[in-house]
């Protein structure tokens, strides 16, 4: 399950975007009760990707992952209209220390979102062009949303062009294990603030880590 906010950013999105005859077409092809979403409501997580689907099959002018990437930044526009951002402006002057926070904003959330089961990211290795960032979550499905919110957030709160890129996928038929390259301009993170290459982490399974982490509250 997944909060409506989400799923409401989907709606208002494609509105803005494509019109609201496009998102009534939406609503009929895939029977939904309402119109909107409830931001606090609790929904199936896969209806974000059926309504990829159906609008790649109605407008015919973009691919599933297109319509996933551009739902990713509709999240960042969303939550920035409802004061969601404040939190992640004061995360750090830099894209980089932005993404060593993701969780942290998640965590800071917890108390407009209290049955929140968020994912999480760690940046593993960094230089002057980039970093390599983890994504790890008991949902399918995601890794373009996160390119989509990525790049927003790079474009609207850092004045970056960010390049994302997938690469590896550790998935197991348990969780999402996604390994991205992040390419921006990382010259400002001075050498000793940077990640060690290659860190020795410690030797905990996954299933392990999403057995004992809060979230699974
Ligand atoms: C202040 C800004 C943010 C807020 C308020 C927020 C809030 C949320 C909420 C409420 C959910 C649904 C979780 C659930 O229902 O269990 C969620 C999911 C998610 N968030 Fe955030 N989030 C924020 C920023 C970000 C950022 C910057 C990223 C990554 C770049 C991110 C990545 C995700 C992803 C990928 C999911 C989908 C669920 C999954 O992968 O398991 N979020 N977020």
């Amino acid at each position: 399950m997944i909060y409506g906010i989400l799923l409401e950013s989907c709606r208002d999105g494609i509105c803005h975007t494509y019109g609201s005859a496009t998102w009534q077409r939406v609503v009929e092809e895939l029977n939904f009760e309402s119109e909107s979403f409830t931001t606090l409501g609790r929904y199936d997580e896969v209806l974000v990707e059926r309504i990829a689907e159906c609008l790649a099959e109605a407008l015919g002018d973009g691919g599933i992952d297109f319509y996933m990437q551009f739902f990713g930044e509709c999240f960042v526009t969303f939550f920035t209209n409802y004061g969601y951002d404040k939190i992640l402006r004061v995360a750090g002057r830099h894209f980089r220390d932005f993404l060593l926070s993701i969780d942290q904003l998640h965590d800071s959330n917890r108390f407009s979102f209290p049955k929140m089961k968020s994912p999480l990211f760690h940046v593993t290795e960094e230089d002057e062009n980039g970093a390599v960032l983890h994504y790890k979550s008991k949902r399918r499905g995601f890794q373009q949303y996160i390119i989509g919110q990525l790049r927003a957030c790079g474009h609207r709160f850092f004045k970056q062009e960010i390049l994302v890129r997938v690469q590896d996928d550790l998935s197991s038929n348990e969780y999402s294990h996604i390994v991205f390259r992040v390419d921006f301009n990382n010259t400002s993170a001075s050498k000793t603030k940077r990640i060690l290459p290659n860190p020795k982490l410690s030797d905990v399974t996954s299933s392990t880590f999403f057995k004992v982490r809060s979230f699974e509250v």
